[in-house]
């Protein structure tokens, strides 16, 4: 599938983005260990969470939906799960890789993780280190990426472990795989990351310690099943708060957004930049706090990105560079070498894109700089990365010309009908199957 978008256009009107896309992948992992029936609503019914809802039927987890959002995970204990008569697909999903291998890590049979070409590429070292040092035995390719084969029934211990990088999805992973460890796992890291798997565990009745920065569990307890509301993705947001901060006379109510202070650094960033960004009718939806959002078309101005905000955005980037193309002055990213390892490398991918629209930037090994200026339009690869694709979509309300984006097709991971919604708001997109 590819987007092609006319030049300009406004934002406004009323929008719920889909459901979280973190929060979905643990609601089915959680609600899979747990003992009784979970209920989900506002699920994600993206392709990313579904290779998890896969991997747990795969494992004989009874699951009815998702249809309109709402997913009932029959859970069959902390020690219930099945052997996967084949290997577990992940598709494009790093997430339900990397957590998955800690709850495989746990069980007394062996499984295979695999992927698609993108996931195939990215490193599984990260998590394999912890979990052999917690007694796993695990094993990827030569370079440490997928496919992962897991040898189930070692016996895992309770480690601590400082993180070596800042990873919601290793952290997840250690502390899963701590559920099926002797005594207690612990972690530290470098920065703050997003915190849904602790405040998620607490949900299913697991205690859940953090002390000095210090995240620790005992291994061996039991989760309760319980209900969980997943609110809308700030991720997703992120789109439609750069595209109304940058298409003048937009004003734009985004509802029931997850802001989780581990995810809102797109908001203070673009804050910082100018931007005109209200949050509303705050409030807590099973542990994880809520408002409606709204955004109104301001002048943007180019930042020097405070480091501490980094990992608060870091799925929010290639959104956040076209805000900065769009700004005047100049934008500086640093410390944001993660970025490199995403779906794609969100730096080399993004730095290409606006080469093509006429951007001036220079890429840094953990970062960028971007100098604001006017957007000509042109052909955009987006190397299977459907956050990439998205952002050159909000780009076209700036552009000079047309925006063909090709390769469209991975948007359905975390969007589907982005589209469709994205028109509806007022951008000129129009979708054709290749
Ligand atoms: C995620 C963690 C982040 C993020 C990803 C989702 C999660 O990855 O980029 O989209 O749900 O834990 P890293 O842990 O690699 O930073």
């Amino acid at each position: 599938m590819e987007f092609q978008l006319l030049p300009g256009g406004v934002i406004s009107g009323e929008a719920r983005v889909p459901g979280d896309k973190s929060i979905s992948h643990r609601s089915i992992m959680l609600g899979a260990i747990a003992e009784g029936t979970t209920r989900v609503s506002g699920f994600l019914e993206g392709e990313d969470a579904l290779a998890t809802v896969a991997a747990f039927r795969a494992m004989g987890v009874v699951i009815d939906g998702p249809e309109d959002g709402e997913v009932a995970v029959h859970g069959v204990g902390l020690n219930g799960l099945q052997a996967p008569a084949k290997p577990l697909d992940m598709g494009n999903s790093g997430t339900s890789m990397r957590l998955i291998a800690g709850l495989l890590a746990g069980q007394a049979f062996d499984s295979e993780l695999t992927g698609d070409v993108s996931l195939c590429k990215r490193p599984m070292g990260r998590v394999m280190d912890p979990l052999r040092l917690m007694g796993a035995s695990i094993e990827g390719s030569a370079e440490g990426r997928p496919p992962l084969r897991v040898h189930g029934g070692q016996g895992l211990r309770g480690i601590h472990y400082d993180l070596p990088m800042a990873s919601a999805q290793v952290k997840s992973c250690v502390l899963l795989a701590g559920l099926y460890a002797q005594g207690r796992t612990s972690v530290t890291e470098p920065a703050p990351t997003r915190d849904h798997t602790e405040r998620m565990l607490r949900g299913f009745g697991y205690a859940v310690h953090r002390e000095d920065g210090v995240i620790s569990l005992e291994g061996g307890g039991r989760l309760g099943a319980t209900e969980i509301d997943v609110p809308a993705d700030i991720s997703s947001a992120a789109f439609f708060l750069v595209a109304a901060s940058i298409a003048p006379g937009s004003d734009l109510l985004l509802t029931h957004v997850g802001i989780n202070p581990t995810r809102i650094g797109v908001i203070n960033i673009l804050g910082l930049m100018g931007a005109d960004i209200t949050l509303k009718n705050h409030r807590e939806v099973g542990g994880e706090p809520v408002a409606d959002i709204h955004v109104r078309y301001a002048p943007l101005h180019g930042i020097e990105i405070p480091r501490d905000q980094v990992h608060l955005a870091i799925d929010e980037f290639p959104a956040l560079f076209i805000a900065a193309a769009c700004a005047s002055g100049r934008t500086v990213l640093r410390g944001a070498e993660e970025l490199r390892v995403k779906e794609s490398d969100r730096i080399a991918a993004m730095a290409e894109g606006l080469n093509t629209l006429g951007v001036r930037n220079e890429v840094l090994e953990d970062g960028i700089i971007i100098d604001g200026g006017v957007l000509g339009g042109g052909v955009i690869h987006t190397y299977h990365d459907h956050r990439i694709a998205m952002s050159f979509a909000v780009a076209a309300l700036r552009a000079s010309a047309e925006i063909r984006i090709l390769d469209c097709d991975h948007v359905g991971t975390s969007f589907p009908g982005f589209d469709a919604l994205a028109r509806g708001l007022g951008l000129q997109i129009s979708a054709r199957v290749d």
